[in-house]
């Protein structure tokens, strides 16, 4: 049971929620952050560790010193750390640090490419750019159909393994979609894709940071071979990111980056790559990053994911209960089934652009959402239901008012005092249209 007293605990640990903002009327009021999707505050403990590190801060795998030698052995822990995490195994896993999720699916992208032989990757109607788009123009790209509620329609992706067979190299969808928050039958999609031979990466931008995930031994039919995820996301910014995959993925060949770090030995006419994961993090490595992302894994671990969980799936639950009855009000996705589904929802006002809804919330509450596409433009066309008409339309005059929602997510901080700010105010933009349409010029 998460009570009060423990919330606020949780709330202790976070950075800048006493912040406050300036509101439109030059007054300040208390920032209220339902933008967790984007990226998350920091934690307290992260920001201290980087500072208590600071005096020992070294080069990582280039000196001989003590703080080198200490730099390098911090670095390299953190991969077990990391790896236990999300139950990876380091003797079959690489566990590589990377900027951020978008890095770590580029580099998956590069290294399954065949130039010779154009392969089949299945990705999803649900995906964010960043698990669409570095697959494009190396293979060929088919994508899992999604249901009326913006589900993934598992029969769809069975009907494209059998239409491509062994064509087929990767599956590969969001373990939670940053626009519904549907999360999506990993272990099960993973069952499917490896009857067809198919490796399956599981994008957990969205997942990793609000439910445990465990990748599963290699023999298990429902494991997953490739985990990417992002440290800005789960408390702990400083530019680091996750990509977890199969040594053998990893082990030959040259890495799509090289540079300093990436070799044994160079000649003018001869390399001799590193072993993975070094040759794959070129250039001098992020400890910072590593150390932050290290402290927020203690941190989340300590609270419990599977709380953090049950928490953020009573806020999700209570939120839209809340926004359900204001009038003129569209949620999208499956609003019955919120049991798999992380705490995000994208809703709109009828007549009212998100834009300018989002603009309000800022300017009048001081409460922080994201309006648009977030970068998952071919997902949001489909929920909004828009014609290949009204698609092009959109391409050809690519400026606002550009269809889109207004999302809100939640971190493990927020509160049901807030969600109440939040939808008193949504009441009266609802009532209020016509004082509303022009008072903001969408943010
Ligand atoms: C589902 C999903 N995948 C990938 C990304 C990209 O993450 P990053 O910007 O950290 O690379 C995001 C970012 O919002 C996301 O929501």
């Amino acid at each position: 049971m998460i009570n009060k007293a423990l919330l606020q605990r949780w709330r202790d640990k976070v950075v800048g929620l006493d912040t406050k903002v300036p509101l439109g009327n030059g007054m300040m009021a208390t920032s209220i952050n339902f933008d967790n999707a984007a990226t998350t505050p920091p934690f307290k403990a992260v920001i201290k560790n980087i500072c208590n590190f600071a005096p020992w801060y070294s080069s990582i795998h280039r000196g001989a010193g003590y703080k080198s030698q200490l730099s390098s052995n911090i670095y390299e822990m953190a991969r077990y750390k990391v790896s236990s995490f999300v139950k990876a195994n380091p003797s079959v896993h690489d566990i590589i640090f990377v900027k951020n999720t978008t890095e770590a699916i580029n580099k998956v992208a590069y290294r399954l490419w065949d130039a010779n032989n154009k392969k089949v990757i299945l990705c999803s109607d649900m995906e964010h750019h960043s698990n669409d788009l570095p697959w494009r123009d190396k293979y060929h790209v088919d994508y899992i159909c999604i249901d009326n509620k913006g589900r993934l329609m598992l029969n769809d992706l069975e009907d494209k393994l059998q239409k491509y067979g062994d064509k087929v190299v990767l599956v590969t969808i969001a373990g939670a979609s940053n626009v519904t928050g549907h999360i999506n039958p990993i272990h099960k999609i993973a069952r499917i894709a490896h009857r067809y031979g198919a490796k399956l990466l599981v994008d957990g931008a969205q997942l990793v940071p609000h439910a445990s995930v465990d990748m599963k031994p290699f023999y298990s039919p429902e494991h997953i071979d490739f985990l990417t995820f992002s440290g800005h996301k789960m408390y702990a910014p400083f530019g680091i990111g996750i990509l977890i995959g199969p040594k053998e993925i990893f082990k030959e060949g040259a890495p799509e980056f090289t540079g300093g770090g990436t070799v044994k030995a160079v000649t003018h006419d001869f390399v001799c790559w590193a072993d993975s994961p070094n040759k794959e993090e070129a250039g001098t490595p992020n400890l910072m990053g590593v150390i932050a992302l290290s402290t927020a894994i203690d941190i989340l671990t300590a609270i419990g994911m599977d709380n953090i969980e049950v928490y953020e799936r009573a806020l999700i639950r209570y939120a839209i209960r809340r926004l359900a009855p204001i009038p003129n009000i569209q949620l999208y996705g499956d609003i019955e089934n919120i049991d798999n589904r992380v705490a995000i929802i994208s809703f709109n006002i009828k007549d009212l652009p998100h834009g300018l809804i989002a603009s309000a919330l800022s300017y009048e509450s001081a409460i922080s959402v994201r309006s648009g596409c977030f970068c998952a433009h071919p997902y949001i066309q489909k929920l909004l239901g828009l014609s290949p008409e009204d698609i092009q339309k959109q391409i050809k005059t690519i400026k606002s008012p550009y269809a889109g929602m207004v999302r809100v997510s939640f971190g493990l901080y927020n509160t049901k005092e807030e969600i109440d700010i939040l939808v008193d105010k949504l009441w009266e933009i609802a009532l209020n249209p016509d004082r509303y349409k022009d008072k903001y010029r969408p943010i």
